[in-house]
């Protein structure tokens, strides 16, 4: 029986597919092409078992930018005759949840994968730039958060990265977002599909920018993540921005993508004088270790929560009591409430903030 069992986790292969020409600039083609999702219970069920096959293999492909689909689903067997009425339909199982314009046929697929890397653009409007300096004697790379200047946009050893964000009514849109969301349900878990009824949705995507080699001087974009937020009420005339979903693609993962993801929608809330706050729902672990790190580094540019003072001064309402007397924030009236206001910074994130500065300072 359990031969005709499947783990879906396993059975599920991903891929972003370049068009050939553009894989060749990939120090690692393979990374992109293959990678496997964490979860697929949304889909196939708590167990994340198919059955009915031997040697399922569930090929989905997305054009790694524009994400058109291609899907392809074979296994060396299937259960027929009595027991074929207890075999998963996987495609009418998927079908529920990729839109419905998927390619079958490889070759078409292959074709518009090479189309759309010589068309596709990132939907909405840019909001953040940075870029990756390739040092091919020491093979490594580094990010570095500033913009790209006119000379980097033409090195070839530096690869642009770049933030759009867009709403439902941004043209195009609406369907884009329906190719990428699937990722949601393969890599948060717990996440599901928001509602597009919903109108306010708000949406930030991070794409790699690459130079075409032999080609046309147009570049690529790559998908590599993305973000939903929702903005809610927040008296009297403003909004409190909610970062729901959050998701970068495994290929890009732990290289410092996420952190700039996260920079960029920090300093779009900050720009966006209709903005109070940003704050987070939900956040995975290893979110909440990225926020950590990223809203520290934020707070130390600010000479008021590096100075000596921060830890020694006499205390405001945060007071930890330690070893060499009470610590905390300077005690003027108000000094942190004025803070996390002009810094966006959400209440309990804040206090959170101030506890982990006492205790760096300390250390
Ligand atoms: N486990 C623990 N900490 C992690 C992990 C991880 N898997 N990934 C990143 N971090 C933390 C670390 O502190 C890391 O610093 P370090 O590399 O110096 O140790 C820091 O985040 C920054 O790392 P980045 O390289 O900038 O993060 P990355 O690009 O990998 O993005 C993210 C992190 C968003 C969690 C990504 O791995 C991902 O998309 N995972 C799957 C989906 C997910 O869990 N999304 C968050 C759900 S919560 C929400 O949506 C609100």
């Amino acid at each position: 029986m359990s031969d005709w069992t499947t783990n879906s986790n396993e059975a599920l292969q991903l891929s972003l597919v370049r068009a050939p020409k553009d894989k060749e600039l990939l120090e690692d083609e393979n990374e992109y092409e293959g990678f496997q999702p964490t979860f697929t219970y949304p889909i196939f069920g708590e167990d994340e078992k198919v059955y009915g096959y031997q040697d399922l293999v569930i090929d989905l492909r997305l054009a790694s930018g524009s994400l058109v689909q291609y899907l392809s689903i074979s296994s060396s067997s299937k259960l027929t005759g009595k027991a074929a009425s207890t075999v998963d339909d996987v495609e009418g199982t998927l079908y529920k949840f990729i839109p419905p314009d998927y390619l079958k046929n490889e070759s078409e697929f292959l074709t518009r994968v090479e189309r759309d890397a010589g068309t596709f653009r990132p939907i909405g409007t840019k909001i953040y730039s940075y870029k990756q300096i390739h040092h091919p004697k020491s093979a490594s790379s580094q990010l570095i958060m500033e913009p790209p200047t006119q000379a980097d946009e033409e090195n070839n050893d530096v690869i642009v990265y770049e933030v759009y964000h867009a709403t439902w009514d941004t043209p195009g849109f609406r369907e884009y977002h329906r190719r990428m969301q699937i990722f949601i349900l393969l890599y948060i878990e717990g996440g599901s599909y928001i509602q597009e009824d919903e109108e306010t949705w708000e949406f930030v995507v991070l794409y790699e920018k690459r130079k075409r080699r032999d080609g046309p001087k147009t570049p690529t974009y790559h998908f590599v993540g993305y973000s939903t937020l929702f903005p809610f009420y927040c008296f009297p005339e403003m909004v409190r921005m909610r970062l729901s979903q959050f998701v970068i693609l495994p290929p890009y993962q732990r290289l410092g993508h996420g952190s700039a993801l996260y920079t960029a929608i920090y300093q779009y809330v900050l720009d966006q004088s209709r903005i109070a706050e940003l704050t987070v729902e939900d956040p995975a672990e290893a979110f909440e270790d990225l926020r950590d790190r990223n809203d520290l580094r934020m707070l130390l540019h600010h000479k008021q929560f590096i100075c000596e003072g921060f830890g020694a001064e006499p205390l405001n309402g945060m007071i930890i009591k330690t070893s060499k007397g009470k610590l905390g924030p300077p005690a003027e009236k108000g000094w942190v409430e004025k803070w996390r206001r002009d810094l966006k910074i959400a209440g309990r994130q804040f206090s959170r903030l101030i506890e982990m500065l006492i205790l760096k300072h300390l250390s």
